[in-house]
């Protein structure tokens, strides 16, 4: 199969990227590819151990900083010596994730455990690390999606799914959130003309520590991953190249959105993919922004 590859990665040499979840999966990959071609990269994880055990597998420039993402007082203080640390952020990629197959669980902000981690943790380092990446030539926040976001809905009279808790559900609400949030982003960045691109990602199936989580669900939401890893699922190194595409290739728009290209776009050579009509509309963005602001006290843009 041919198309788009990490040959075609441009020399990261001087460039600072900073990847969450960065100790497995898919962060993993791109975290050492982005190092491989020379970019000074951080790792930034909630388990600094697996975090030093990835720094070790790696090699190259790497640094390891702890992040919880379900923590808004980890993300405040990570952000804060990031930004002391490193005055120009050149690259943020928005990877980590969860997909947590039991009961409703919240985090220590009392926010729904899947929206916390996955999408408003990101929101706040966003908007916490703008300054840093405003300061660099041409930055780019990448935003994890995933084909679940299609068949998803946000309820606003529920974001946080107090009511008819299913975690298959939950997760896709969290990843059409995640979606909403890299779109509306990129309007934001447009409008108030900033040198940052949004760009986003998804990587079909891939075969993660997340998927196994996915095969002991037995709703619809595991029979179409248990199918899928029957049928569909690619090898992470395949599966970290959309994501790869929007962080590093050059020219890319704010608002591009990257994915597999087969079989209903599980597998396959990097494309552009399809956002769902609900992701692209501009009152559902700006009214996911304005609660975003308000749950985690983080105004931008
Ligand atoms: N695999 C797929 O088929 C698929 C499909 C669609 C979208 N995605 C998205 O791809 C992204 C990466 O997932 P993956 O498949 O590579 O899964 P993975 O191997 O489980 O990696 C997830 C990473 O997120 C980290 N993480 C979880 N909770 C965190 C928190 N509170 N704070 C900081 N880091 C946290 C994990 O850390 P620990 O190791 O400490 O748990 C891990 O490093 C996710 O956003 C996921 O939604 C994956």
């Amino acid at each position: 199969m041919t198309g788009w590859s990490t040959d075609r990665i441009p020399d990261q040499h001087g460039r600072v990227a900073v990847v969450t979840g960065a100790n497995s999966g898919l962060g993993l990959v791109t975290a050492t590819e982005l190092a491989r071609h020379g970019a000074h990269v951080v790792l930034a994880v909630r388990n600094t151990l697996a975090g030093a055990e990835a720094a070790r597998r790696i090699g190259g420039d790497v640094e390891v900083r702890e992040l919880d993402l379900a923590c808004l007082a980890s993300v405040r203080a990570f952000a804060a010596k990031l930004a002391g640390d490193h005055p120009a952020i050149d690259l943020l990629v928005n990877n980590a994730g969860v997909v947590l197959l039991g009961p409703r669980r919240t985090c220590a902000d009392g926010f729904e455990l899947h929206l916390a981690t996955n999408m408003l943790g990101h929101f706040a380092l966003t908007g916490l690390l703008l300054g840093n990446l405003a300061a660099a030539r041409e930055a780019r926040v990448v935003s994890l999606s995933s084909i679940t976001h299609r068949s998803a809905h946000l309820d606003f009279a529920d974001l946080m799914f107090e009511r008819d808790y299913r975690a298959a559900a939950a997760y896709g609400r969290s990843k059409l959130a995640t979606t909403i949030f890299g779109v509306e982003l990129d309007r934001r960045l447009r409008a108030a003309g900033a040198p940052i691109v949004s760009a986003l990602a998804h990587p079909g199936l891939t075969r993660t520590n997340l998927t196994p989580r996915a095969w002991e669900h037995r709703g619809r939401f595991g029979r179409m991953i248990a199918w899928g890893g029957l049928l569909a699922t690619q090898p992470v190194e395949r599966g970290a190249l959309p994501q790869l595409r929007a962080a590093t290739e050059p020219g890319v728009r704010g608002g591009q959105f990257f994915g597999p290209s087969g079989l209903w776009e599980t597998r396959g050579r990097v494309t552009e993919a399809r956002l769902s009509r609900e992701a692209a509309d501009p009152a559902v963005g700006t009214r996911l922004w304005a609660a975003a602001e308000d749950l985690t006290g983080v105004t931008y843009l």
